[in-house]
């Protein structure tokens, strides 16, 4: 897997610090709050793990699985929910944690979707963001880091499914990519 990556563009330490003043600034806004995180499969997952243990407020979470790019690298532009919340976001404070924010279509079909549900409000928190790649409006409560239009792998991004236990945030060779 080592021998398929180009570059390290984010390591692990600088992810780290970036979840820290998330989960802190999450933890002061959100106190006294019924909160819930929803996080996006699969790449979220491994955000909203660290996400969580950052956070020192009581707080619920849940699980959506979408998808958007099938196994190409380009999004589709068409969203699918493959699995849905399980819990009653009624009355709740709803936080989507995301791994990565491109277009921007993802989450703007999510947040419509929570928003029809009753929350008390819908705001989203990503680990990365490329605000370079963006077809429609978003607004990003919370932001991690910033990435260029360069297709990354790994903390929670694949390519094709593979890549995602990668702990810092790399691009691959060329060759690897045109091997599909
Ligand atoms: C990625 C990422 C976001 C979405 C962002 O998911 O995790 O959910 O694309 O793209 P957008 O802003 O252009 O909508 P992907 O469809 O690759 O699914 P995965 O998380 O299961 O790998």
């Amino acid at each position: 897997m080592l021998e398929d990556i180009d570059k390290v563009l984010i390591t692990r330490e600088v992810i780290r610090e970036k979840v820290k003043e998330l989960g802190k600034r999450i933890s002061e806004d959100y106190k006294g709050k019924d909160l819930i995180l929803i996080g996006v499969l699969k790449g979220g997952f491994i955000f909203l793990a660290d996400l969580m243990r950052e956070i020192t407020i009581p707080v619920d979470m849940d699980l959506i699985s979408v998808t958007s790019y099938g196994n190409s690298t380009e999004s589709s532009g068409v969203v699918r929910i493959i699995k849905d919340t399980d819990v009653n976001i009624e009355n709740k404070h709803v936080l989507i944690v995301e791994d990565l924010v491109d277009t921007g279509l993802t989450l703007n079909h999510l947040k419509q979707l929570f928003n029809t549900r009753g929350p008390k409000s819908v705001k989203i928190c990503t680990a990365f963001d490329k605000p370079s790649r963006r077809k429609v409006d978003i607004e990003i409560d919370y932001q991690g880091i910033v990435v260029p239009d360069e297709f990354i792998v790994g903390y929670g991004l694949d390519y094709a499914g593979k890549y995602r236990n990668l702990p810092d945030v790399c691009t691959l060779k060329k060759e690897v990519i045109e091997r599909r």
